[in-house]
């Protein structure tokens, strides 16, 4: 059942930028002019801009910039009945905290956004920038109850949908580098996280998290990432709506998730995969453990490994590795 906040908000959405009147607001919800003055004014504490006018009722100006639960859950286009979402201001890293409360007995599905993370990783236990300034960093718990070997290509088969996504939403044309960089031009602005618990035969339970490069300005990056980093904001030149950006990526997320357990993806996986890969045909260096292994990109096999021909033609698949596309072609 929607909050008074939900549907207070709802108004204000669906007016755009025109007027919500407050007594039509207090009978909908079945409460005084004053209570309704209220939602605003905690609104407004909450980061909303938010216009009086005599005798015209409200009028938003602008949204918050930061994520804000009830503004990300109102402009939800797909939402399981079972989902719940939370918003945090900081938390260590949103895959830990999803994995903790997974751990506590939570219900899932579920998804933790965090404004701020002060030990976020990324793949191989790098870290993950993340200060407050725009950016995504969410997590998504789930419980798939299917054997580990399914699910090879799950982080694939997300990079692909977000890929999708932000194809459609923006003017941008996103590229996912094996196995888990969204990339911009060679530049990434996002990153992937999947982890799993295991039983003996089955997940016990999945945590999948992105780091979506939104809004931060090149000047936020340490130095060593300016070069490398990149965000949406800097590639189409304006600032993004966090929360309504948020909310669509968190709804792809969610049926392309489902769209996974019932595994008629499969189609449109390698779709995606022609239109959103960025390594097919080029000279690599894949870095396994310690060894490094240069070829050609063939493509990926069904459970998402990396298939590379080395310079004696061999085919050499890989599981795990570090990418490095190279400038010349392998000797
Ligand atoms: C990578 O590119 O190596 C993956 C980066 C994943 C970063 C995200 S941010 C949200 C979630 N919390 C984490 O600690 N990591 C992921």
């Amino acid at each position: 059942m929607p909050s008074p906040e939900h549907t207070v908000i709802r108004a204000l959405l669906a007016r755009q930028t025109g007027w919500v009147s407050g007594g039509d607001l207090a009978k909908k919800l079945g409460v005084s002019r004053v209570a309704v003055w209220q939602y605003f004014e905690k609104l407004r504490a909450a980061g909303f801009v938010i216009e009086t006018g005599h005798a015209r009722g409200y009028r938003l100006v602008s949204a918050p910039p930061h994520a804000h639960a009830t503004l990300i859950e109102t402009q939800l286009k797909i939402r399981p009945r079972d989902f719940t979402l939370t918003v945090l201001d900081e938390t260590d890293s949103t895959n830990d905290e999803a994995a903790r409360q997974l751990a506590a007995g939570r219900a899932a599905p579920f998804a933790i956004v965090a404004r701020r993370q002060t030990k976020a990783r990324g793949r191989l236990g790098r870290p993950w920038h993340s200060p407050a300034n725009g950016n995504l960093y969410v997590s998504f718990a789930f419980r798939p109850q299917l054997e580990p070997a399914r699910m090879t290509p799950f982080t694939l088969w997300m990079g692909l949908n977000l890929c999708e996504l932000i194809a459609n939403a923006t003017p941008l044309k996103p590229g996912l580098k094996w196995p888990n960089d969204l990339l911009f031009d060679g530049r990434k602005a996002g990153g992937l996280l999947t982890e799993a618990r295991v039983d003996a035969d089955q997940i016990r339970d999945l945590v999948f998290g992105l780091g979506l490069n939104l809004n931060s300005l090149a000047a936020d990056w340490p130095d060593d990432l300016g070069q490398r980093a990149v965000s949406l904001a800097e590639l189409t030149g304006h600032t993004l709506d966090f929360n309504r950006l948020t909310a669509a990526v968190i709804g792809r997320v969610l049926l392309a998730y489902q769209r996974f357990l019932d595994g008629d993806y499969t189609k449109t996986f390698a779709e995606l995969w022609h239109r959103y890969d960025v390594l097919r045909g080029r000279a690599v260096t894949v870095l396994e453990g310690t060894h490094r292994h240069p070829g050609t990109v063939l493509g990926v096999d069904d459970d998402g490994a990396l298939l590379i021909k080395n310079a004696r033609g061999r085919t050499q698949r890989f599981r795990a590795g570090e990418v490095t596309i190279e400038k010349t072609p392998p000797a």
